[in-house]
């Protein structure tokens, strides 16, 4: 009998692929560590699972080549996954910027996949713990694990990121890439927001506080989401978004009213001899309490609209359009949604995701150096890696 297709790691990624392969008539041994299948899968969308984008491209990912991702997107788009979701009587909706969640629960996105895993026949050995790899003389492989050998036709490596090590992620993926040879990209913590330096520290005291801003990055990106301040910094969707476009040093700005010509607006007050203190005006576009802090910290002794000085507004006009702010770091792999950075796509063939120096080993999903822009991106890239792989066997 053919040796299976081995895949590892029952996440979003490893699934689809097994499943697919199996379609094709593969034998096909599915390995995850956990005692159940799609745990991240389960926490992701705030338990309703931001299974894909209504529009997806190469530019809402982040890779070392930006068009590596291309083909892969091309082949398998979200309208494909919306078909599956749909045959299976999944009720979604679009909850913004076309992302599409589930109207119930994300385990029914799990209970999907492993029922289309099922019928294609695909073995999912669960509580067995990948440890290393290896390529035989006749060119297939062993997979070493914690219940002994497994022999291979061909190994898909989909162990996902470092994020979440508390529910089962964990390095071997980019330890297996290494072991062949093949380049791994600086992995940092990513889509999980920003902690602040000592200086900033007041910005800790607003925590729970949330506001609808423009958050700008170096690179030229910006996003109109809310921001959330924290205990640590800075959370909510834009910051999320930001750390994954943020290096360490840069800083990030931030339009804390982007509807509104604040200057003109000031400039009105004053105009129309306003006496209303310009915390408390702040304080009506902005919650009382962030105006207060901000005012404090960067505009002490601002008094009435009538009587600030021209110079006054204006300053305090252009810090809320572009309020820079340094942040000391991320907030790491503990709250992170992925891992930034990964196995260097030069090692990958970007129609079937196959080693270039390794052939019949393959890399799918987040463990690959293509990360998403939060949204629904990062699972379109575990289908559609996973489908570009499981194509080619
Ligand atoms: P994934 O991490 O899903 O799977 C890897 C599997 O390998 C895991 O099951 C793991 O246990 C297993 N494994 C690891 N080491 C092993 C070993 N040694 N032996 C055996 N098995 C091993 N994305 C999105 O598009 N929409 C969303 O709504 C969200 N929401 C979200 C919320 C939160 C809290 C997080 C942390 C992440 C998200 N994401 C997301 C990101 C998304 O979950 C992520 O990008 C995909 O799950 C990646 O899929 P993979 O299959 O590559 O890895």
């Amino acid at each position: 009998m053919s040796l299976p297709i081995v895949v590892l790691g029952a996440g979003a990624a490893g699934l689809m692929c097994a499943l697919q392969a199996g379609r094709r008539g593969h034998p096909v041994v599915l390995i995850e560590h956990n005692d159940r299948i799609g745990r991240k899968i389960l926490i992701s969308g705030g338990g309703r699972c931001n299974f894909t984008n209504t529009s997806v491209s190469a530019k809402n990912y982040v890779s070392g080549n930006a068009h590596f991702c291309k083909s892969a997107l091309s082949r398998f788009e979200s309208s494909d996954f919306v078909a599956l979701v749909e045959a299976h009587g999944i009720g979604y909706h679009e909850k913004k910027l076309g992302q599409l969640f589930c109207d119930k629960s994300a385990r029914e996105i799990v209970a999907m996949l492993e029922e289309e895993c099922r019928e294609a026949n695909v073995e999912i050995r669960l509580s067995c713990v990948v440890k290393s790899v290896s390529k035989e003389s006749d060119g297939s492989f062993a997979v070493e694990t914690s219940a002994g050998r497994v022999p291979a036709s061909r190994v898909v490596i989909a162990t996902g990121g470092l994020s979440i090590p508390q529910i089962g992620a964990t390095e071997i993926g980019y330890r297996i890439a290494r072991h062949f040879g093949l380049k791994v990209t600086p992995l940092t913590p990513a889509l999980d927001g920003f902690t602040v330096k000592d200086e900033l520290a007041f910005l800790t005291e607003l925590s729970g506080i949330s506001l609808d801003v423009t958050l700008s990055c170096l690179n030229g990106i910006s996003f109109r989401e809310n921001i959330l301040f924290t205990h640590a910094g800075l959370s909510g969707p834009a910051a999320l978004q930001g750390s994954l476009h943020w290096k360490r040093g840069e800083s990030i700005t931030l339009d804390l009213l982007p509807e509104l010509d604040v200057l003109e607006w000031l400039m009105q007050e004053k105009r129309d001899a306003s006496r209303k203190q310009l915390k408390n005006l702040l304080g009506e576009k902005l919650t009382s309490r962030f105006a207060e802090l901000f005012c404090e910290h960067y505009h002490p002794g601002l008094g009435e609209a009538c009587q600030a000085p021209d110079k006054a507004l204006k300053a305090l006009a252009s810090r809320l359009k572009k309020w820079e702010i340094f942040p000391s770091g991320t907030v790491g792999y503990n709250k992170a949604e992925v891992t930034k950075g990964g196995v260097d796509t030069d090692e990958l063939s970007s129609k079937t995701m196959e080693s270039k120096k390794v052939p019949g080993l393959y890399f799918i999903g987040e463990v690959v150096d293509v990360t998403g822009w939060l949204g629904g991106f990062n699972f379109q890239w575990a289908w559609a890696s996973a489908s570009a792989a499981a194509e080619a066997f």
